[in-house]
């Protein structure tokens, strides 16, 4: 694996980009202060502009970082900054990285994330070279379930209330699911 960082990824509708401090605004405003996006995140709403923006200034520093992968989800069409995704990578060793996204509910529900996603996998796979890639997400948050399993991740467990959600204090069931790289090629052909 050798580490290429965010670097900027294209596809049909989107433009997968680096952070700049100056997207708080945008970014509090359409999705990171709403509770319907966090209501199964590890983060609650931020309540102010200002913690978005101390956010963004280290993600901004992040993102320019050979073995980070985080980036800002812009529709081209309308320049509108829409969503998050990103790939934590703990341990260059395991070759293995876990994904993590989220989106402005205006646009939920029209294929935008597993186009996002499915790109992100391409880059990670094929440029990168990661061995795996893990996701995880509540077990009743169908629109993270489906978005994960056409991209090819295949549920490998449930952990039982085994999360408890920040935005709603609730108890949730946990589906872990992964792909490898075997696995990514095979799909593509
Ligand atoms: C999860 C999320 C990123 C999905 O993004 P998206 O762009 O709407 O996803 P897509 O349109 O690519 O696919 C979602 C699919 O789930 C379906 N879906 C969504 N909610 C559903 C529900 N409650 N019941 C049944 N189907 C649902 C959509 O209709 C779509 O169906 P399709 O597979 O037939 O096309 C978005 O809902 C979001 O930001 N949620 C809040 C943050 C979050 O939960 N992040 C993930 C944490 S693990």
């Amino acid at each position: 694996m050798q580490h290429k960082g965010t670097k900027i990824l294209e596809t049909e509708r989107l433009l997968l980009r680096r952070w700049k401090e100056s997207d708080a605004e945008e970014a509090f405003a359409h999705w990171m202060n709403d509770p319907d996006v966090t209501k199964y995140l590890t983060w609650a709403p931020h309540g102010d502009v200002e913690v978005t923006r101390a956010l963004l200034k280290i993600w901004e520093r992040e993102s320019a970082e050979p073995q980070t992968y985080k980036w800002a989800i812009v529709l081209k069409e309308e320049n509108a900054l829409i969503g998050d995704i990103v790939v934590l990578c703990a341990d260059d060793f395991q070759e293995r990285g876990t994904i993590g996204y989220c989106m402005d509910k205006k646009w939920w529900g029209k294929g935008i994330m597993t186009e996002a996603l499915s790109e992100v996998l391409r880059y990670c796979f094929e440029e990168v070279g990661f061995f795996r890639i893990d996701g995880e997400h509540a077990a009743e948050n169908i629109g993270s379930s489906r978005v994960m399993e056409k991209c090819g991740l295949t549920c490998e467990g449930t952990r039982r209330n085994f999360f408890r959600c920040p935005t709603t204090g609730e108890r949730v069931d946990i589906v872990e699911r992964g792909i490898l790289r075997e696995e990514y090629f095979k799909n593509k052909r």
